[in-house]
């Protein structure tokens, strides 16, 4: 197998440091630029794009081709850090051929640098399938929204012995498919932190508590741009939302006002040119 890509080594540099690992999602070219800016080290293209950018009820519904494309637009705006993307439900489990295929599809038609696929088990097998394949793959166990039922909420996961070993088991058979790095989803802080410590892999928490080697966050919960009931571990860094609104409704407001555009945001035109025209437009004036 090929030596890992500097972006994928970096992380596990970064776990040795001791450094945390920052991560955040992005769905287009201005979130892009926004992760880009911040300077983080990982930007995740995740299928959490059906709920909080196309609308969708359940992660399940986001289509292979409508996340390439969100990809796509990423791609364009992300040059420094690692962009990992998501493999949309449905388009891995059934076989390591689905799940080469649909990785090959992410690593080719966008140029992203891993995929992210949910759970262990037969899904570690998969992973395995296309690490061999040469594409580097994180892991993601705890909450996995892809195996949500639809209208059934979230809910965190290894708060029982049974759960918090399977959810060890899943990550020991990540790591031994070859994942490069694992996140943790809605997992109790000593829980995952006991978890890590088996582990040589970085990982990196969401509603996981502050003992793994990374975090990550959804771009719009950050920015205070999902609206509805938010998860425990969301926390606001800005409140993006209503600015927006006010925004939008100002432009309404100068529009009907009929203060918009003003002459600086008009087209000034040389008052001959203009003469001439006027006299050779066709039409009753
Ligand atoms: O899709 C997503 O945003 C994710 C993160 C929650 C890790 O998988």
């Amino acid at each position: 197998m090929n030596a890992p890509h500097p972006r994928v080594r970096r992380l596990a540099e970064l776990k040795q440091a001791g450094t945390p690992i920052v991560m955040v999602t992005a769905y287009d070219i201005v979130s892009a630029r926004v992760t880009e800016a911040a300077g983080v080290d990982v930007v995740l293209v995740g299928d959490s794009a059906a709920n909080v950018v196309l609308g969708y009820e359940n992660t399940r519904d986001v289509g292979v081709d409508e996340l390439l494309s969100l990809a796509r637009a990423v791609r364009r705006g992300v040059q420094t850090p690692l962009l990992v993307c998501d493999l949309p439900f449905g388009t891995y489990e059934a076989s390591d051929e689905l799940a080469v295929t649909t990785s090959r599809r992410f690593m080719d038609e966008v140029g992203c640098d891993a995929v992210k696929i949910e759970g262990g088990g037969a899904i570690a097998e998969r992973a395995r399938a296309v690490v061999a394949a040469g594409i580097p793959v994180m892991g993601h166990v705890g909450l996995l929204p892809q195996h949500l039922a639809p209208g059934v909420p979230a809910r965190a996961r290894g708060r029982g012995v049974d759960e918090a070993l399977e959810i060890a088991r899943s990550a020991r058979e990540l790591e031994d498919a070859g994942c490069f790095s694992i996140v943790f989803e809605a997992v109790p802080a000593a829980v995952a932190q006991a978890i890590g410590a088996t582990l040589t892999v970085p990982t990196i928490g969401i509603g996981a508590g502050a003992a793994t080697d990374g975090q990550v966050l959804v771009f719009h919960d950050l920015l205070g741009l999902s609206l509805g009931r938010q998860a425990r571990f969301v926390k606001h860094y800005a409140q993006l939302f209503a600015p927006m609104v006010d925004a939008v409704r100002a432009f309404a407001g100068d529009v009907r006002a009929h203060r918009y555009p003003a002459d600086e945001h008009t087209y000034p035109v040389d008052p001959d040119q203009l003469a001439a025209f006027l006299a050779q437009l066709p039409g009753d004036r």
